[in-house]
């Protein structure tokens, strides 16, 4: 497992008691509410998500709580890296009737939490997280649960995110301080309150400058632009460009 998953390899340290605050503070704050499936996301990428899902799993998981993460992310898949955990079969391969559920849940190293990693890339994410299929799968793992959290892709440049709106209790937002600024951060939230969503708690992240340089939002290792599986023309190209600066 590697070490940003500070909660498990460090738990005295105090990010990881602040990320039992989070436990704590999204626990009271929605005292009322029943919310068990949780949809991590922000408005561009590499602004922390799947760090700080999987430290807030491990520190639910350490209250006693059975949680599944599952990556929902599937187009820069990383869970399974942080846990240093096969991705041979997945999410996908369930989604596409290859695999029942039971065959690719894992058991992490942590106790009380268990893993669905994505599964192999498939061409049209947004399609097959909105499917019915997904939403089936999301309800019967519910039931099996205290927590299913997700890591899906940012909610400013895809829609995979939103479209899990139906099965997802609550968005946690992850907003890279720097990075998203108020503009970009109201996109976010206002695409989240569109479709319904409950928005949960926003996490303002502190990443270092150099962890992202080289992948921003749009860049070319970003498998968004293979969506359409068209090389992009100069209209959207320019209007990638105008996204980029909007967000920065
Ligand atoms: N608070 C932090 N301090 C230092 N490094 C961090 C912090 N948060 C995240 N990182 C590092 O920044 C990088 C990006 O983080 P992460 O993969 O969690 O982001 P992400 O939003 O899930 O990215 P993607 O959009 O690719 O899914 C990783 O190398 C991670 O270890
Ligand atoms: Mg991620």
């Amino acid at each position: 497992m590697k070490k940003s998953i500070i909660t498990y390899k460090s738990p005295q340290d105090p990010i990881s008691e602040a990320f039992r605050n989070m436990r704590t503070n999204i626990t009271f704050a929605n005292i009322d509410d029943d919310l068990r499936v949780l949809t991590v996301t922000s408005t561009g990428q590499s602004e922390g998500k799947t760090t700080i899902m999987a430290n807030y799993a491990v520190a639910l998981a350490q209250s006693g709580k059975q949680v599944l993460i599952i990556d929902g992310d599937l187009r820069r898949p990383w869970l399974h890296k942080l846990f240093e955990m096969r991705n041979r079969r997945g999410l996908t391969n369930v989604l596409l009737k290859e695999a029942d559920i039971g065959d690719v849940i894992q058991q992490t190293s942590v106790g009380n939490l268990q893993m669905i990693t994505s599964g192999p890339i498939p061409p049209n994410p947004s399609e097959i997280m909105a499917s019915k299929r997904m939403a089936e799968t999301i309800n019967t793992l519910k039931a099996a649960y205290d927590f299913v959290l997700i890591d899906a892709p940012p909610i400013g440049v895809v829609t995979d995110a939103a479209v899990l709106s139906a099965v997802t209790d609550g968005y946690i937002i992850v907003a890279a301080l720097s990075v998203t600024n108020r503009d970009g951060l109201k996109v976010a939230l206002d695409t989240i309150k569109n479709v319904g969503g409950n928005i949960v708690g926003v996490v303002a992240n502190n990443t270092p400058q150099t962890k992202r340089s080289g992948y921003y939002y749009y860049s070319y290792d970003y498998s968004y632009d293979n969506e359409s599986k068209q090389p992009l023309t100069r209209q959207e190209k320019k209007q990638k460009k105008k996204m980029k600066r909007k967000h920065q």
